[in-house]
């Protein structure tokens, strides 16, 4: 049992499950018509963790009725990073493809050719760059369930975003316990400690920032630690 509560904390705040956020999940797609949840929150809050479980859980054995489109899909690749002089600061806003996220996220939304899959890019960790035709939606899917930092940024092409999302959850962890696993990640993915460090301090963090400002748009907050 994990608390959660609306954005601002002063509407209410009741104690949840796994399981409600499940029915709640559930609940989205009405009338035949596709729906789209979007789960925000800053660097390793935890949303692919809790993202994966959901449609995961959601899917069952089998079933593919709802399709995982994470946001990091559309990183630019380094080379027109390189071009544009942002690649010191991969991850920030300005170093997404945010236009074409919206794009794809209208595409979702509106359906397709009654048999056609719409493909969505993923983002390869190993290689840290975005690979095209990744993801699979299948035209029966219900539920797409996206996640990423800039789901409720207020800035630029991210605007487009959120009207085209059902709900938006945002993910919040316990500040320290999630510097710790951003360090720990960028560990497992090939740099220093020092490196890690230096890489959280002057990127990560500005880019948490940015994101924590968005909390109060969402329309519920969960809490990671309990929950993924
Ligand atoms: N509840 C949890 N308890 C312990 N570790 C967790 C938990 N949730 C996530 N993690 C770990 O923390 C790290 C960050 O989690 P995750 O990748 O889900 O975060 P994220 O918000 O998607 O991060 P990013 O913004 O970088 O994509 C991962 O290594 C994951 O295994
Ligand atoms: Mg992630």
């Amino acid at each position: 049992m994990a608390e959660y509560g609306f954005p601002g904390d002063t509407l209410c705040c009741v104690a949840l499950t796994f399981d409600d956020l499940l029915r709640r999940a559930r609940a989205l797609p009405r009338d035949g018509r596709r729906a789209i949840l979007g789960i925000a929150g800053s660097p390793g809050a935890g949303k692919s963790t809790l993202a994966q479980r959901l449609v995961r859980e959601l899917n069952g054995t089998g079933e593919r009725w709802v399709a995982y489109v994470p946001m990091d899909g559309f990183h630019l690749a380094d080379a027109e990073l390189e071009r544009l002089g942002r690649r010191d600061r991969k991850g920030a806003p300005d170093t997404f493809d945010s236009a074409g996220y919206a794009a794809l996220l209208r595409r979702l939304r509106d359906g397709t050719e009654a048999d056609e899959v719409v493909y969505a890019p993923a983002f390869e960790r190993e290689l840290e760059q975005p690979l095209a035709g990744a993801i699979p939606v299948d035209p029966d899917a219900r539920l797409v369930v996206t996640e990423g930092n800039y789901l409720l940024l207020d800035t630029g092409a991210w605007t487009r975003v959120r009207p085209l999302l059902d709900e938006v959850w945002f993910c919040a962890a316990d500040e320290e316990r999630r510097v710790r696993r951003l360090i720990a990640r960028h560990e497992r993915f090939g740099k220093s400690h020092e490196e890690a460090v230096a890489w959280v301090e002057r990127s990560d963090e500005r880019n948490a920032a940015l994101v924590a400002a968005t909390r109060d748009r969402a329309d519920l907050v969960v809490p990671a630690e309990e929950l993924t």
